[in-house]
């Protein structure tokens, strides 16, 4: 496979065409943001660290029946993805009380839910990725309603399962944000990134933060939580 002109740079990834038309690369940038981009920095090795935790998941996730991008990872950062049109929509799961929730709602971070929420954002950098409910995710023809119930189910059955194994190296999984793609027969498959930009995962005994909530909060250590997080995920393969 070969790998052609950029077709895209977000916050956090390039995204480059290849010879093959239903196939892209994704490269990792150790690039850090917050708060929709106002702060900027660089956690070194992150990059590296979300590309290789990204793809250890996925691949856990295809053997347990979640359909996801993944395709092969082709060096450090880069990996091929299945070309996917990208639903405009944030997924947000929650196990514990944090960040924008305990905000919004008031309460202390680390509260343990009965059971998990469910939320969706507007991915619109313009509008600073508002939270939306279905209806008008349905009215601003977003997904479908079959797009919808097919999102929130794979939602659960993800958080099932990445909960779980979490929980086997040390880790809470407090919340997570997850984005889907459609192929192009209409199916909708798993897609972007799971690592520790996009989760917060709290070690299970001290309950220190190994996630970005390290730069996001100037909290230091920021690319040692990283590795220590890469380092339980490979420690038990
Ligand atoms: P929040 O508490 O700030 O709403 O974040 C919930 C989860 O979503 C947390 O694990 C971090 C992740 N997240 C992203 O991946 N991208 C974002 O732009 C935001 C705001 C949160």
């Amino acid at each position: 496979m070969k790998k052609l002109e950029q077709l895209y740079e977000g916050k956090a990834k390039k995204v480059y065409a290849t010879d093959e038309s239903d196939i892209v690369i994704v490269s990792y940038k150790d690039d850090a943001t917050a708060f929709n981009g106002q702060k900027k920095g660089t956690i070194t090795g992150k990059g590296a660290i979300n590309n290789k935790m990204t793809n250890n998941l996925m691949q856990k996730l295809e053997k347990s029946g979640i359909p996801t991008h993944f395709v092969q990872e082709l060096s450090d950062r880069e990996t091929a993805v299945k070309k996917v049109t990208i639903i405009p929509l944030e997924v947000i799961i929650r196990n514990i009380s944090a960040g924008s929730f305990a905000k919004n709602y008031g309460v202390a971070e680390g509260i343990v839910f009965s059971q998990p929420t469910l939320e969706f954002s507007y991915k619109n950098d313009d509008l600073g990725d508002p939270l939306i409910n279905d209806t008008h995710a349905l009215a601003l023809g977003l997904a479908t309603e079959e797009d919808l119930a097919s999102i929130k189910r794979y939602a659960y059955a993800i958080n099932d399962q990445l909960k779980a194994f979490m929980k086997t190296i040390g880790i809470d999984l407090v919340d997570f944000k997850l984005e889907f793609g459609r192929l192009p027969d209409g199916s909708i498959v798993l897609a972007d990134e799971i690592s520790p930009d996009t989760c917060r995962l709290w070690d299970c005994e001290t309950h220190e933060k190994l996630d970005k909530d390290r730069f996001r909060r100037d909290l230091g250590g920021a690319e040692e939580a990283y590795e220590e997080v890469m380092r339980r995920l490979t420690g038990v393969e």
